[in-house]
């Protein structure tokens, strides 16, 4: 039986992919010498800080040519101008239709959970006005993997006292679909079905999201 949902946050509530990418394409030009594209920034979503400075490093060649110590600061530095990128964040920046599901899914009696691999999620869930939906919300500091890995989806199902069959786990990344999947949970897909073929249900726009269609494809995958 359907019980709850686990939702990724950046690419499927609200559009901070694109914050992530300005901040990194910065500290990568200024600091690195790097200059990233669009498809290095497909590789940066769902990874945590300090793996996409890697996956960056790795493009340009440079894998070996920092000290942690210095990484770290890359990291902080990328990460102070992302704040001041998210400041100013309002309930307008929820991506189309996402309210209306979430109403929709808490009106159905359902838990509601957050796995983001973002420590700045309760900041971002605050500036939408969207903190009170969430019955629980994974701290990603406390995770040993990342996704692909579906410890963070695990967890977001067990924080709401659920099993994991009785879970949708709600991803715009390729590796987040595999986490939900590695998970043993219901994986819908928010974006380009080819990229995300993985999941067992897709839409490709959030606006598109809908509980009816998700409830009716979870029940014809659980007869
Ligand atoms: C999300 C984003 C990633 C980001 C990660 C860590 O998963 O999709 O692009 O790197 O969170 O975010 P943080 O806010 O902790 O740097
Ligand atoms: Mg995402």
């Amino acid at each position: 039986m359907l019980k709850g949902f686990v939702f990724d946050l950046d690419g499927v509530i609200t559009d901070t992919a694109r914050f992530h990418y300005q901040a990194w394409a910065k500290i990568a030009k200024d600091e690195l010498g790097i200059t990233i594209n669009p498809s290095v920034n497909e590789q940066l979503k769902g990874v945590s800080r300090m793996d996409s400075l890697n996956v960056i490093l790795r493009f340009g060649n440079q894998e070996n040519r920092y000290t942690e110590s210095q990484k770290a600061q890359f990291a902080t530095e990328k990460n102070d101008y992302y704040i001041s990128l998210i400041s100013h964040m309002t309930p307008s920046d929820i991506l189309p239709g996402m309210k209306q599901f979430l109403d929709d899914i808490k009106a159905g009696g359902y838990g509601i959970s957050l796995a983001s691999a973002s420590k700045n999620a309760p900041r971002i869930l605050t500036g939408l006005g969207l903190t009170d939906y969430f019955d629980a919300i994974v701290d990603p500091a406390t995770l040993h993997r990342g996704k692909p890995d579906p410890e963070i989806f695990a967890r977001g199902a067990a924080l709401l006292k659920i099993a994991p069959s009785e879970a949708v786990g709600l991803e715009d990344a390729v590796a987040g679909i595999q986490a939900i999947k590695a998970a043993g949970e219901f994986a819908v897909g928010i974006g380009d079905p080819k990229l995300l073929h993985q999941a067992d249900l897709n839409f490709t726009t959030t606006a598109d999201v809908a509980l009816p269609k998700i409830v009716d494809a979870f029940m014809a995958a659980h007869p």
